[in-house]
């Protein structure tokens, strides 16, 4: 190149390629010229690209926002169908990543559990609603039926390598399985409990006792910690009970809140339908 064009180039150079060659028209030559057009193309292409990859990483992103949404839905209705309150699934998702954060799980970890919990029953959804509604004790071909929950709920969820739905699935698969090999549905014992599984597992039991259904009241949060401490190495992980136990204080007034907050939420649909009354 020209040591003139070079002058040129340094004196008032712009980021624009198109630009620059307009600037320096006429002391390019033809060669100068086409090598400078065609790097204009490339930085324009390149740029194109670059909206395309954000375009394609955004709509990635809303489909997946949209899935785990739909998920959750489908959770809530599950645990509606069984008389559970729809708040039920959020407390199980805060208490499951209280648990976790006391075992030391970093942050984003305690995250990543407190949603994936909250899908821990939606095999629930795949139940008759006669068998989930029934008043009665269930016979031993209903619990049968009942007991398949864990694996529909993992096969609705999927295979998926994507985090949150692949915590999810391995919760909904091992909600069930007790410490000492009782539960269902695989038998599994100790530490071949998935952790995730054995900390909902906790946090599940302590919401279901806790809450009030048709079929018994609800038992005081304190006779239910106890309980908790009974079924350490039995039906619970003693890791995790201890760990429970710990924050048991903090877990029992984070309770109280959420259920003040559901009622004072009931009473705000309440009085925003009060002229249905009149
Ligand atoms: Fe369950
Ligand atoms: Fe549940």
């Amino acid at each position: 190149m020209n040591s003139h064009v070079a002058t040129a180039r340094n004196s008032a150079a712009t980021n624009d390629p198109f630009k620059e060659i307009q600037r320096l028209g006429g002391l390019l030559d033809e060669s100068e010229k086409q090598h400078m057009q065609a790097r204009a193309q490339l930085a324009l292409l390149a740029e194109a690209c670059d909206t395309l990859r954000r375009e394609r990483d955004w709509a990635l992103q809303a489909l997946a926002d949209l899935k785990n949404e739909t998920f959750l839905e489908l959770a809530r209705n599950a645990e509606q169908k069984d008389g559970e309150s729809p708040m039920h699934t959020t407390r199980i998702g805060l208490y499951s990543g209280m648990i976790a954060a006391e075992l030391g799980w970093s942050p984003d970890m305690c995250q990543l559990l407190e949603s994936a919990a909250q899908l821990h029953d939606i095999g629930k959804i795949g139940i008759h609603a006669s068998i989930l509604g029934k008043e009665g004790p269930l016979t031993t071909e209903e619990w049968r039926v009942m007991r398949e929950h864990p694996r529909i709920g993992a096969s609705i969820i999927g295979d998926s390598e994507e985090p949150l739905l692949k915590l999810a699935a391995e919760i909904a698969m091992s909600h069930h399985e007790h410490f000492d090999g009782a539960g269902y549905p695989q038998g599994l014992v100790g530490r071949e409990i998935p952790m995730a599984g054995r900390i909902v597992a906790l946090a599940d039991f302590f919401d279901a006792l806790t809450t009030h259904r048709s079929y018994r009241p609800a038992r005081p949060a304190e006779e239910v910690v106890e309980m908790v401490k009974i079924r350490s190495g039995e039906q619970f992980d003693p890791l995790i009970v201890d760990a429970f136990l710990r924050i048991s204080d903090q877990i029992i007034t984070l309770r109280q809140s959420v259920l003040e907050q559901e009622r004072y939420d009931g009473a705000q649909d309440w009085d925003g339908n009060w002229w249905m009354l009149l």
